[in-house]
């Protein structure tokens, strides 16, 4: 909670730096003589000719009457990140502070010059000769002479972040800022170390001479980090090797930075430049991956000494949550990069004091490799305990696969999460009772600052938002399971359980097997009429025409497992026959045919009607990947397999067959059916495991039919193009109106379909692990969770 309250905190104080900007922009280049730049106004900040950045003053958040000389978006509503600030000369030192009367103008020998109110120069980048200053559409500011050549320019002075147009060279570096609010060299510096690996280091002092670093780009040797105007970050190397890539969003679509986050990790942050005041930062790469999990020698890790460290997955903006244990408190709240101290007075080695202490277990907790000085092997954790209560100077052991390791002070690199295993027993002070409420909340109301007062209460007031938020979340996925469940036990419409049916039940059915209705990769479906004692039902009769593969009882087996299956998206089976070679599937008749029929051009249904049937379709395959008892992956979706009812509603058909009929049988046939093969995923053809991520798959190929209506392979003048690269590219370069021409209906809702885009590239990923889960994907299309902007499907894969 602790720290969680802190980033609040400095998300409010951020938010305080970048709002408070009142005095009007200059929109002209700064001249010899001609205007002052000064936070007391006329104009405190110039901006670049479309308006996309600005440059000069904002006041830091901790001390109003300090001002920051600095560059930022100022076009991105929710918050405008700061890009570039100007810092003391040297390498380490801190931002440039300037009071109120500040004035920054361009005097007459040409020079830059930011003088106090008192006359004495506080910053000048070294320029003479300069006849005009321009701040340039992607955020760099240029100093130029007569000749219109640039003598300095603030691209070349990074701070923590990049962005399109930049590159970061050899011997530059990156270097955090110290907290999210406080503009102090930080912890963390991003730079090629001297074997030219692109890596990520801790500051410590003094320096380290090993240069150990907590990432690198594993024995890739290059020059340049480079962010180009594309908007394609990546790490060049030497000898012409493929570059290492970072990420890959087009420029034109997205305002884009990359930055040092005061907590080590390098995150790629972009906001989408269409939904201008709409749109928020959302973070499409972070390096490293998983950064609670790194390991480094020097220093105390990713959070202070004696913390430890999660890869939380809520907090805003999103940062790495460092935590103390339990009886723990942050030296300082404000500064939890100080790391933890006990609220209680340690053992007494000249009294036997083993008696006064007991353990707080903590799963899945780690201080990795720091601190042992003892290590043995146990099979009994009561052991490994005894050990560390007679022992003064122990004050953690971890308990792991019949390992005891013994830890003293200070634990670093410490780190919670279910990739480290085992627990950690943390020895506390029996008596030292109610001093956790005492630590968290009392450090920031005890300053006798009212801004922090009103944080506190703000914060306060997000907790219980957050709460509330959480406890509504939690009330709907409760109902939701209700609902799964619920379906589960609906009974038949028919009243009919599984029947064994005999050949000649079916022939009087079908009248011999005349009227077929559908050809599907399994066989032929007959449609036929059962008469029962008072009433009659129309079936569907499916003649399967392939070897199956474990004989007879694993056909009934399987045969009996799908029927038991009931959902309101899944066409139920009613019963099966298998006599001599036949074997036969009798499902419920779905009077509106497929999909197909309702997405092409000319025969398409309304886009809300559309928009139904994909929320449907998730939902039935989310019920069969997670729902069910055993999971079902379907290894088979596409238009032709989802039927409709009477009513429109749509039913997924032929689940289960895939396992029925053997899987590699199942591959071998797929490969030939034409129009088929563009519903598979790239991994079904290179023979891995079977996994619910191919069925995703599908379903994004499918998806984008449904909002465009148009065949996954198109026809135009003779040339084939596969929609989806087609439907990519309209999605990037912002022309979605494309996909939809004609589409009244679909375009009254451009948000609703660009939202139901977005859902399908993140489904088409060739990447499987970048896929969402059907899960997350009916939450998106139904607008429970926020989507963020979908990489290129190829980008992980195919560079
Ligand atoms: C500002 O300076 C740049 C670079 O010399 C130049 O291209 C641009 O036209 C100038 N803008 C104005 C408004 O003078
Ligand atoms: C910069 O942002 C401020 C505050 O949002 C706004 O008032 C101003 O108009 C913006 N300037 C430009 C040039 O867009
Ligand atoms: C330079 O940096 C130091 C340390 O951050 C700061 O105290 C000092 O005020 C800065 N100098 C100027 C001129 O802003
Ligand atoms: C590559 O990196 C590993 C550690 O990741 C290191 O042990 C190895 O020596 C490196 N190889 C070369 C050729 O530098
Ligand atoms: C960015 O890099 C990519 C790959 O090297 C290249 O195709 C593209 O043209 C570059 N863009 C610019 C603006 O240089
Ligand atoms: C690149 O080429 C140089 C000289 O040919 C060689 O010494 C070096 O090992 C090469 N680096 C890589 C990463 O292959
Ligand atoms: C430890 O116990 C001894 C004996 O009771 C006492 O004299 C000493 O002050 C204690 N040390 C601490 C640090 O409390
Ligand atoms: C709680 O904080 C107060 C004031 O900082 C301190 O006097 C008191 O000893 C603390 N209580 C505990 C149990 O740590």
């Amino acid at each position: 909670m602790t720290s969680i309250s802190f980033i609040f905190l400095s998300l409010l104080l951020l938010r305080l730096i970048t709002v408070t900007v009142e005095s009007q922009p200059y929109t002209k280049n700064l001249t010899k003589n001609g205007v002052t730049l000064s936070p007391s106004g006329p104009y405190s900040y110039m901006a670049s000719p479309t308006g996309e950045f600005a440059f000069g003053f904002l006041p830091l958040a901790a001390d109003s009457s300090l001002f920051l000389l600095a560059i930022w978006f100022n076009k991105t509503s929710s918050t405008q990140p700061i890009i570039w600030f100007a810092k003391n000369s040297s390498d380490a030192a801190g931002p440039v502070l300037s009071p109120a009367g500040s004035k920054l103008r361009l005097t007459d020998t040409g020079e830059l010059i930011l003088a106090s109110p008192t006359s004495q120069t506080i910053w000048n980048p070294g320029t003479r000769g300069a006849t005009h200053v321009a701040l340039v559409d992607h955020g760099d500011l240029l100093i130029y002479d007569d000749t219109e050549l640039p003598l300095w320019q603030s691209f070349d002075f990074h701070t923590d972040t990049i962005v399109p147009g930049q590159s970061l060279g050899k011997v530059k570096f990156l270097q955090s800022k110290l907290t999210d609010s406080d503009f102090s060299p930080g912890r963390f510096k991003l730079e090629a170390n001297k074997n030219g690996y692109l890596a990520f280091f801790l500051v410590v002092e003094p320096p380290d001479p090993t240069n150990e670093f907590y990432w690198s780009s594993n024995n890739k040797t290059g020059r340049h980090l480079v962010f180009n105007l594309s908007g394609l970050l990546y790490y060049e190397l030497e000898n012409n090797s493929s570059p290492f890539y970072i990420s890959d969003y087009p420029f034109e679509r997205y305002h884009q930075h990359a930055t040092l986050d005061p907590d080590g990790v390098f995150r790629v942050y972009i906001y989408d430049k269409y939904l201008s005041d709409k749109g928020s930062w959302s973070v499409v790469r972070e390096l490293p991956e998983n950064a609670c999990g790194t390991q480094v020698d020097v220093g105390s890790g990713m959070c202070g000494f004696n913390a430890y460290c999660i890869q939380s997955s809520n907090l805003e903006p999103p940062r790495l949550s460092c935590m103390c244990p339990q009886e723990y408190t942050f030296i300082d709240a404000n500064r939890p990069y100080l790391g933890c101290r006990p609220n209680f007075a340690l053992q007494n080695c000249s009294v036997d004091e083993s008696t006064d202490f007991k353990f707080v277990e903590m799963k899945n907790t780690d201080w990795f490799g720091a601190g042992d000085y003892m290590h043995f092997v146990t099979s009994d954790e009561s052991g490994c305990r005894t050990s560390c209560l007679i022992d003064c100077f122990c004050l953690v052991v971890i308990y792991r696969a019949s390992n005891c390791w013994k830890k003293k002070l200070p634990l670093s690199n410490g780190r919670q999460g279910t990739y480290v295993g085992g627990k950690a027993l943390v020895k506390v002070r029996i008596s030292s009772g109610t001093s956790i409420t005492n630590s968290s909340v009392g450090s920031f109301t005890n300053k006798n600052q009212s801004n922090l007062v009103i944080a506190g209460a703000i914060m306060l007031g997000i907790s219980l938002l957050i709460l509330i938020s959480i406890s509504i979340a939690s009330l709907y996925l409760r109902r939701r399971k209700r609902d799964l469940e619920s379906e589960q036990v609906d009974l038949s419409p028919m009243g009919m359980n599984m029947k064994n049916f005999s050949y000649k039940d079916l022939h009087d059915a079908t009248k011999g097997f005349t009227e077929e209705v559908g050809r599907g990769s399994f066989g032929i479906v007959y449609k036929g009429i059962l008469k029962l004692a008072n009433h009659s039902v129309v079936i569907a009769v499916k003649k399967l025409d392939r070897l199956l593969k474990d004989g007879d009882r694993e056909f009934a087996n399987e045969v009996q497992s799908i029927g038991q299956i009931h959902h309101k998206n899944l066409v139920r089976l009613f019963g099966f026959c298998r006599e001599g070679p036949h074997r036969i599937l009798v499902y419920e008749y779905m009077s509106n045919g497929s999909l197909t029929n309702f997405i092409s051009e000319a025969t398409k249904l309304g886009w809300n009607r559309r928009a139904q049937i994909a929320i449907g379709v998730a939902q039935g395959l989310y019920y069969l990947h997670e729902g069910c008892c055993s999971q079902i992956i379907h290894c088979d979706i596409k238009p032709q397999n989802i039927l409709l009812d009477d009513n429109l509603v749509p039913r997924i058909s032929d689940f289960g067959l895939a396992k029925l009929i053997g899987v590699d049988q199942t591959r071998a046939t797929t490969y030939n059916i034409r129009g088929t093969i563009g519903y598979f995923a790239p991994e079904w053809f290179k023979n891995t495991g079977i996994t619910p991520k191919m069925d995703v798959y599908s379903f994004g190929v499918m998806l984008f039919e449904i909002v465009c209506c148009r065949s996954n392979i198109m026809q135009v003048d003779e040339e084939e193009i596969v929609l989806r690269y087609w439907a990519y590219d309209c999605f990037r370069e912002g022309r979605i109106n494309l996909l939809i021409q004609g589409d009244k209906e679909a375009e009254a809702d451009i948000e609703g379909v660009e939202r139901f885009l977005k859902v399908a590239i993140w489904c088409i990923q060739e990447n499987p692990v970048i896929r969402p889960t059907m899960h997350k994907v009916t939450q998106m299309l139904e607008g429970a969770a926020t989507i963020a902007p979908p990489p290129d499907p190829s980008i992980y894969i195919s560079k």
